[in-house]
């Protein structure tokens, strides 16, 4: 007989595994085998949907543990959910279903799951599973993107791939053993990025032709901020220079509001210092303008209808990463660029490898103009010294937890 493995005092956590109404949900079996496998304890809970999926039976039988289903249950004296989330190190929702995710952004607490989420004491992962139009809906992207920027969720996936019904598409569930390693990490309480500073920038800039006009560009700057939540959940201090957009500060993250070129490039200069101390990694996901116009009237330019309409000479904007990337005497700052090309993925990629070369960078961010600006998700290749990776499609969470492993692999 080979017993159940013994939790490595140093090492062992609690995991909460919380499994909600999705046909994935008897992979969180398996999650919670690989997790127990590794010496954890889980406590397992499901919403009454999810005892649809899979039996309560099988759950308690892996973790050895009973499977709570109910705030109300008379046999427990006391508050269930609350009981659950002091114990747990890491609550783990596996699979999300599009409503949990809806109930968890709003902060409902009216099933044992979200009452136990919102009461957790540690980090949270969620690791969604749908169909892809359920993803893809503006309600779940919003609903994802709150509870991203509140900080307290990592998200798990999903990722391109079948899902049940048998279409093909963003919101197939992350493999059980990549959701059981991002438990694992953040069990470890200590975030991978830790001790580093990073600054990121985000959005696009506005450059003025006169008090009311500007030139600007469609950057919705979702990327940026989903590198700062990500960077900050990871244990990183971060500073969010960003352009104008209507998004919401990622808690724990220092923001710094610009709206030009020169001012993103002051704001830089600020956070680096002179000898570019001030960060570890600079990540460059702002669209900032290329060219502005010469010069900004003071004043609101008049329609004259007797004259032709105002040419607007253009003078061209400092090239931001460029300039940091020349002043660098060694390695350090780590620098990420963002490459976003109108072309087909042989295109994308050549403009990229060309500003890796050009740009004396480390990293390239390939992506496509149509599949990135203003949209969730987003399909992104990443370039660097060694190569490309094949292109990848998923949220701009998930992408940014990518661009930040490359970021922590590199060597020191
Ligand atoms: C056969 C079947 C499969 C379903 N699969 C999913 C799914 O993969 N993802 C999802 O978000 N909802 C799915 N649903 C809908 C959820 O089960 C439903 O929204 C439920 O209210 C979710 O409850 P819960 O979040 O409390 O578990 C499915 C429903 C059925 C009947």
């Amino acid at each position: 007989m080979t017993e159940r493995p013994r939790p490595n005092e140093s090492r062992a956590r609690v995991v909460a595994l919380a499994v909600t109404g999705s046909v994935a949900a008897y992979k969180a079996v398996e999650v919670a085998r690989l997790l127990i496998k590794s010496g954890h304890r889980v406590l397992p809970l499901m919403t009454a949907s999810a005892t649809r999926f899979v039996g309560p039976v099988t759950l308690s039988g892996i973790c050895g543990e009973p499977v709570a289903t109910d705030m109300w249950d008379p046999a427990y004296p006391g508050e269930l959910h609350v009981a659950i989330a002091d114990r747990a190190d890491v609550l783990a929702i596996v699979p999300a279903t599009a409503d949990a995710l809806a109930r968890l952004a709003q902060g409902r607490a009216d099933d044992l799951v979200t009452a136990t989420a919102l009461c957790a004491r540690g980090p949270v992962l969620v690791a969604p599973a749908m169909h892809p139009r359920m993803w893809s809906h503006p309600a779940t992207q919003a609903n994802v993107a709150a509870l991203v920027s509140q900080g307290r969720v990592r998200l798990a996936g999903p990722v391109v791939g079948p899902v049940a019904s048998g279409d093909v598409g963003m919101g197939r569930m992350a493999e059980p053993v990549e959701i059981a390693r991002a438990v694992e990490e953040l069990a470890s309480g200590v975030g991978d990025l830790s001790g580093k500073r990073v600054v990121v920038t985000a959005g696009p800039t506005y450059e003025p032709i006169d008090p009311v006009r500007f030139l600007g560009n469609r950057s919705s700057g979702k990327m940026g901020f989903a590198l700062a939540a990500r960077a900050r959940a990871r244990g990183a201090d971060v500073l969010l220079i960003a352009g104008p957009v209507a998004l919401p500060t990622p808690a724990g993250v220092e923001r710094r509001d610009v709206e030009t070129a020169e001012q993103m490039r002051a704001a830089l200069a600020d956070a680096l210092g002179p000898d570019l101390r001030g960060a570890d990694a600079v990540v460059m996901a702002a669209a900032v303008a290329d060219f502005r116009p010469a010069s900004a009237s003071a004043t609101k330019i008049k329609k004259d209808a007797a004259s032709a309409a105002p040419a607007i000479d253009l003078a061209r904007n400092p090239d931001l990463i460029a300039e940091i990337a020349a002043r660098r005497a060694g390695e350090a700052p780590a620098l990420v660029a963002f490459a976003l090309e109108t072309g087909d993925d042989a295109a994308v990629l050549a403009y990229a490898r060309k500003k890796l070369e050009q740009k004396r960078v480390d990293l390239v961010v390939a992506n496509a103009a149509h599949e990135s600006l203003g949209h969730g998700d987003n399909r992104v290749a990443l370039v660097d010294a060694a190569g490309a990776s094949p292109f990848v499609a998923a949220s701009k969470e998930a992408l940014a937890d990518r661009i930040l492993d490359r970021l922590v692999a590199r060597p020191a």
